[in-house]
């Protein structure tokens, strides 16, 4: 087990090595997508194909422990390991283990998924790994990886997101129509060359590193804004964290726009937009080690 600080310029970028890590803003967007999108992670862990309830559980890139509440939810008896590269993601999800009382059954482990060695996992009967697959350098590799680590019979749920959510509408902002998806365009450009796994087909490399898979869905996320100030600030969060690396890719009429939405003191704030809602999409795919 390693220590490996990586650069993450935003939610969803993490990748590399060696670097120095920012995941201060991270935590707080991970901590507000737990939130907002709490029904559609439980429609998610409700969907697994389980024909036992799993007692061991391992939340590979757990960030600030998203999925491993939610499967501590939903799997009572379940003891749940939680890995990842950051200490600070790992101690904040042990302060809320400690805050709900459930601290006793989480086990966090401080690792690097791109090394070599594996920390010792246990012989978990499920491995779930949301939004962190695509952040591995050799997720082939990862993959046999997790295959050899789940007792057999076991299953690995691997969620990806199709992309970041979008909040605006596709007229907003007044001045500058479409502004959101040319922001994301030009993300998306920047993370194709950071992350080439992002947003892949999992089920045949699933396939190749020894999985059957038994099933994948894709759930569709689509929540009105209904003055939910958690949106408000999810939206903040998510475009300032694109903007800090986005910046020198756009038109400066768009810049200024940007600027303009987030400019929390300001007249034209995201947060005092009554117009917001979420979207996006998540994909599962449900794989077993027969
Ligand atoms: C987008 S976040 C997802 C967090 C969480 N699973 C969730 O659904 O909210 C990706 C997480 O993967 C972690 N991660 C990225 N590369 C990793 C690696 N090589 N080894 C372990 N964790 C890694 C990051 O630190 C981050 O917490």
């Amino acid at each position: 087990m390693t220590r490996t600080h990586t650069h993450t310029p935003h939610h969803g970028a993490s990748h590399g090595h060696h670097h120095e890590r920012d995941t201060g803003g991270e935590a707080e967007i991970l901590d507000l997508d737990a939130e907002v999108l709490a029904e559609h992670t439980a429609s998610i862990t409700a969907w697994l194909p389980l024909e036992t309830s799993p007692r061991q559980i391992v939340d590979l890139g757990c960030g600030t422990g998203t999925g491993t509440f939610a499967l501590l939810d939903r799997f009572p008896d379940a003891h749940v390991t939680a890995v990842d590269t950051s200490t600070e993601h790992l101690q904040r999800l042990r302060a809320k283990a400690c805050a709900r009382g459930v601290e006793e059954r989480v086990r966090t482990v401080q690792a690097d998924l791109d090394e070599d060695a594996w920390p010792d996992l246990g012989s978990p009967d499920l491995i779930w790994a949301s939004a962190s697959m695509h952040h591995m350098a050799r997720p082939e590799r990862a993959l046999h990886a997790v295959h050899d680590a789940l007792a057999p019979g076991g299953l690995f749920a691997v969620v990806e997101l199709a992309g970041h959510p979008r909040f605006l509408p596709g007229d907003a902002p007044e001045d500058r129509p479409g502004l959101e998806e040319r922001v994301h365009a030009a993300a998306d450009r920047l993370q194709a060359e950071l992350m080439p796994h992002r947003g892949a087909d999992w089920g045949p490399m699933l396939t190749a590193a020894g999985f059957t898979v038994e099933g994948e869905r894709t759930v569709a996320v689509n929540i009105e804004g209904d003055h939910n100030e958690a949106i408000g600030r999810y939206a903040l969060g998510v475009l300032q964290r694109i903007h800090s690396f986005v910046a020198d890719m756009l038109s400066p009429e768009d810049l200024a726009a940007l600027a303009r939405l987030l400019d929390t003191g300001g007249p034209h704030s995201v947060l005092r937009r009554d117009d917001l809602t979420v979207r996006t999409e998540r994909t599962v795919w449900a794989a077993r080690r027969t």
